[in-house]
């Protein structure tokens, strides 16, 4: 039997989004700034952080499988949903949902690059460094977590718990 503990409540995911988005005003006191969200585990952290925001943005979606049906990752990454718009002198950040292996991020890094965006960052709700295999620098980081398997706030096992409001451990 699989169980659930809170790690982040909700209330702490919202105070931190909100200062992460007064920062991100802050970097880019004019817009637009194109938020490009990894589906579907960032779909919360970009949906709170864009209506915290001043700053107009624009939203784009990429979708990247790497995961499988499991807990841990395939070690590809590849592109199945790609950018509506072109991104060229433009500025950019990714929003991810949790930074673990580093393998998506330097995938996608690297697609957006060649678009050749005015800047490129990357804001991620979490960060597990302790398995990184690839270097992944997060500009804006909402908390460090330790190397357990999380969900909620867009975070899924098997597509499940998504929707819980706090980021938990799932044991077992
Ligand atoms: P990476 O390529 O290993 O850095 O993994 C990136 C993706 O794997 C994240 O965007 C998540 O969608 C997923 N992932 C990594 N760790 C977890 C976790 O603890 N729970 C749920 N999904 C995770
Ligand atoms: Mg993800």
């Amino acid at each position: 039997m699989s169980s659930l503990r809170v790690l982040i409540p909700a209330e702490k995911i919202q105070e931190r989004v909100v200062e992460l988005a007064a920062q991100i005003d802050r970097d880019y006191p004019t817009g637009p700034v194109y938020l490009v969200g990894v589906l579907k585990g960032a779909c919360m952290f970009i949906a709170d952080l864009a209506r915290a925001m001043k700053t107009s943005v624009r939203l784009e979606f990429v979708v990247i499988a790497s995961y499988g049906k499991g807990k841990t990752s395939s070690g590809e990454a590849r592109l199945i949903k790609d950018l509506d718009h072109p991104i060229e002198g433009f500025d950019v950040i990714v929003i991810e949902d949790i930074v673990d292996t580093g393998i998506t991020l330097t995938y996608l890094m690297q697609i957006l690059r060649q678009r050749n965006p005015k800047s490129l960052r990357i804001a991620s709700l979490l960060d597990k460094p302790s398995r990184r295999q690839r270097p992944a620098d997060v500009d804006y980081l909402g908390f460090e977590v330790p190397d357990q398997f999380l969900v909620g706030y867009g975070l899924d096992y098997a597509e499940d718990y998504r929707n819980l409001r706090d980021v938990c451990i799932l044991d077992g």
